[in-house]
C-alpha cells in the first residue's frame, strides 16, 4: 500500500480501453468506506457516460481532450441533499448554510475521492483531478441537473493510462509536520532545499521540462485572486448564506 501511495502521479494521457460499469462499482463502493463526518456521507458522484455532457463538461472545465478520451468521466459534488430528504422524513430540516455544514459535506467528498483514486491506482488505472470544473460551477450544476445543496467540487477522469508521469517529490516530511509547537522559522532552510530537489525534477522529467522552483511556482500562483464567483455561487445553492 505504501509503494502504491508513493508511486501516484496524475495521468493525463489514455489507452482506449473502457471500463465496464462492474469495474467502476468495485472502485466506488470501496472508496465509500472511507470515513466520514457524522457519517452523513455528503457527497454524490455523476458518472457522464452520454457523449454530449461529456463534451459539454470538458468545454466549461477547460479539459476537452482528457474528459473525451478518459473512459471513465466523474463529477464530484459535496451534497447535503439526501441528508435533507432524510431530515424531512421526520418533518425538519436542515440548518446547511454554516461553515461547518460546508467543509462537513467539502471533506467527507475529498475523502471520498482521494479512497477512489487509491483503489482504481491499485486496479492499474490512471487519474486526474479536474478542478477546472469550478471554472463554471453554474451552468454545469445546470447541465446535470444539480439541485440546492449539491455543488461540484472537482471532476475526475480515469482510465488505463497512455503515460507513466515521473513522481513529482513532496516537501520534507520536517516541513509538513510540526512536533507540538507549529513552527515558522524553518520554512526559509527547507524550502530553499526543496527549491533545488523540485527544480532539478522539473529540469529532468520527460514531459513538459521547465526551470522553475516550487517557490515560483507558489509565486506565480498564490499571489492571484482566483474563482472569485464561487463565492455568490456556493450561496445560490444554499450553503454558506449566513
Ligand atoms: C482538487 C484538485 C484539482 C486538480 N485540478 C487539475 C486540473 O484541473 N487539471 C490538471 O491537469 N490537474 C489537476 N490536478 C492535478 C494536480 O496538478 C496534481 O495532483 C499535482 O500537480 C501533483 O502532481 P501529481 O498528482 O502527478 O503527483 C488537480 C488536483 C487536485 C487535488
Amino acid at each position: 500500500m505504501i509503494d502504491l501511495l508513493k508511486s501516484h502521479a496524475s495521468v493525463r494521457r489514455y489507452k482506449d480501453v473502457p471500463i465496464t460499469d462492474e469495474q467502476f462499482k468495485e472502485v466506488i463502493e470501496a472508496a465509500q468506506h472511507a470515513a466520514s463526518s457524522h457519517f452523513v456521507q455528503a457527497y454524490s458522484v455523476i458518472q457522464v457516460k452520454d457523449v454530449d455532457k461529456k463534451e459539454a463538461l470538458g468545454k466549461l472545465s477547460n479539459n476537452e481532450l482528457q474528459f473525451k478520451t478518459a473512459a471513465l468521466s466523474l463529477l464530484f459534488c459535496a451534497d447535503l441533499k439526501r441528508g435533507q430528504k432524510a431530515v424531512q422524513i421526520h418533518g425538519k430540516d436542515i440548518v446547511g448554510d454554516t461553515v461547518e455544514d460546508f467543509l462537513v459535506a467539502s471533506i467527507d467528498t475529498a475523502i471520498l475521492a482521494q479512497n477512489f483514486v487509491v483503489a482504481a491506482e491499485s486496479k492499474g488505472y490512471g487519474i486526474c483531478y479536474i478542478g477546472g470544473v469550478r471554472n463554471n460551477p453554474k451552468e454545469i450544476s445546470e447541465l446535470f441537473g444539480l439541485p440546492d445543496y449539491v455543488i461540484p467540487l472537482f471532476g475526475m477522469t480515469v482510465g488505463v493510462p497512455d503515460e507513466q508521469n515521473e513522481v513529482k517529490p513532496r516537501l520534507a516530511v520536517d516541513s509538513i509536520v510540526h512536533v507540538d509547537t507549529y513552527d515558522e522559522n524553518k520554512y526559509e532552510k527547507q524550502l530553499e532545499e526543496y527549491d533545488d530537489i523540485f527544480n532539478q525534477y522539473y529540469r529532468q522529467r520527460t514531459n513538459n521540462k521547465k526551470d522553475k522552483t516550487w517557490t515560483e511556482t507558489m509565486a506565480d500562483f498564490l499571489p492571484k485572486k482566483r474563482r472569485e464567483h464561487l463565492k455568490q455561487f456556493v450561496e445560490s445553492k444554499g450553503f454558506l448564506k449566513q
